[in-house]
C-alpha cells in the first residue's frame, strides 16, 4: 500500500493505472476509520481492480462553529486499518496541499439543500461538493463509494456527478450499525458512557416509525411526533431535526408513497448525530 500526500504524485499514479486500463473504486473519507468505511472499501475492493482511499478533513465543509479542530484524527491507527482492508493507495494530502491559497472557484449546490442537514449545516454541502470535485479530478475513478448513513450527501454527489458530468459510477452502500442499532460514526467516540447507551434510541426510533407506516399509518406528522417523544422519554440529546422527503430529490411529500427517507439529527452533549432510513412503499 501506498500512502501518497502530493497532488501531481497521485496524478502521475492514476495515470499509469489508467494506461494499463485498470478499474479504480474511490473512497473518500476524512478519517479515524471504522466499520462503516470498512464496509465501503470491502465492496470497492470486490468491484475494482485498484482501490484508492483518499483521508482529508476538509475545512471548507465546517461551519464557523462547528468542530473541525475537534475532529477525531489518528493516521497511523487509519493507516493499519487500510492495509489490513488492502487498500492500494491511500492519498492522505495537507490542507496546504489541497488549499494552498484562498479558492478562486467553489461549487454552490442549487438543490437537495434547503432541507435537513443543508439547512441546520449552511454551506457544509457546499463544501462537500468543492473538495469531491477536486478530488474526483485527481482519482478519476471508475466508481465512488459513499455510504448512507450520509444520505443527503449521497443525494448531493448524484447531483454533482450529473451536473459536471464525471464520467463515474456512485455506489451508495448501506449503514452500517453497532449491535443496539446506533450507526457507526467517528463522532460516537465523543458521546459520554451514558449518552452512548441513550443512543439507540435514533435507530429504533426510525424501526418504529417504519412499523407504523408498514401498519398502515400515512400521516407525516403523527410518525414524527412519536419519534421525537421516543427521543425525548428515551435520552437527554435534544431533536435538531426529524424530517421525511422523497428520496432522492428530498422534496415534500404530500402523501406518504413511492421512495421516501425519514431523517433525523440529534444533539447531545458533544457530538450531534444523524440517522435516516430510505422506505418504499
Ligand atoms: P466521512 O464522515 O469520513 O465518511 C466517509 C464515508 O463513509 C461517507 O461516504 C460516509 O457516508 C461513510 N460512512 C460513515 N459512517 C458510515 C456507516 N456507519 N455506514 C456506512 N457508511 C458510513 O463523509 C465524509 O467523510 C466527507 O463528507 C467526505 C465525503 C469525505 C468529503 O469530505
Amino acid at each position: 500500500m501506498k500512502v501518497i500526500t502530493s497532488i501531481s504524485q497521485m496524478q502521475q499514479e492514476v495515470q499509469a493505472l489508467k494506461n494499463d486500463k485498470l478499474s479504480i473504486g474511490y473512497i473518500p473519507t476524512m478519517g479515524y476509520l471504522h466499520e462503516g468505511h470498512v464496509r465501503l472499501v470491502n465492496k470497492a475492493r470486490e468491484e475494482n481492480d485498484i482501490v484508492i482511499m483518499s483521508i482529508f478533513v476538509n475545512p471548507l465543509q465546517f461551519g464557523p462553529n462547528e468542530d473541525l479542530d475537534a475532529y477525531p484524527r489518528d493516521f497511523e491507527r487509519d493507516r493499519e486499518i487500510a492495509k489490513n482492508e488492502k487498500v492500494d493507495y491511500i492519498f492522505y494530502p495537507s490542507v496546504e496541499e489541497m488549499y494552498p491559497s484562498k479558492p478562486s472557484v467553489t461549487l454552490v449546490v442549487q438543490k437537495r439543500v434547503d432541507v435537513l442537514c443543508g439547512s441546520t449545516r449552511p454551506g457544509h454541502f457546499d463544501g462537500v461538493a468543492t473538495v469531491l470535485a477536486k478530488l474526483f479530478h485527481i482519482i478519476q475513478p471508475t466508481r465512488a463509494y459513499f455510504g448512507m448513513k450520509d444520505a443527503q450527501q449521497v443525494a448531493v454527489v448524484d447531483g454533482l456527478i450529473t451536473d459536471l458530468h464525471f464520467p463515474i459510477e456512485l455506489i451508495p452502500v448501506e449503514t452500517v450499525r453497532e449491535e443496539d442499532g446506533l450507526a457507526k460514526s467517528s463522532r460516537n467516540v465523543r458521546l459520554t458512557s451514558k449518552e452512548r447507551e441513550e443512543a439507540s434510541v435514533l435507530y429504533k426510533s426510525l424501526k418504529e416509525a417504519e412499523k407504523q407506516i408498514f401498519a398502515g399509518e400515512r400521516d407525516i406528522e403523527v410518525i414524527i411526533s412519536n419519534m421525537k417523544n421516543t427521543i425525548s422519554k428515551n435520552s437527554s440529546g435534544a431533536v435538531d431535526y426529524i424530517e421525511i422527503y422523497s428520496y432522492p430529490e428530498l422534496e415534500n411529500l404530500e402523501i406518504l408513497e413511492g421512495k421516501f427517507i425519514i431523517a433525523l439529527a440529534v444533539k447531545f452533549s458533544n457530538a450531534r448525530l444523524i440517522d435516516n432510513l430510505v422506505i418504499t412503499l
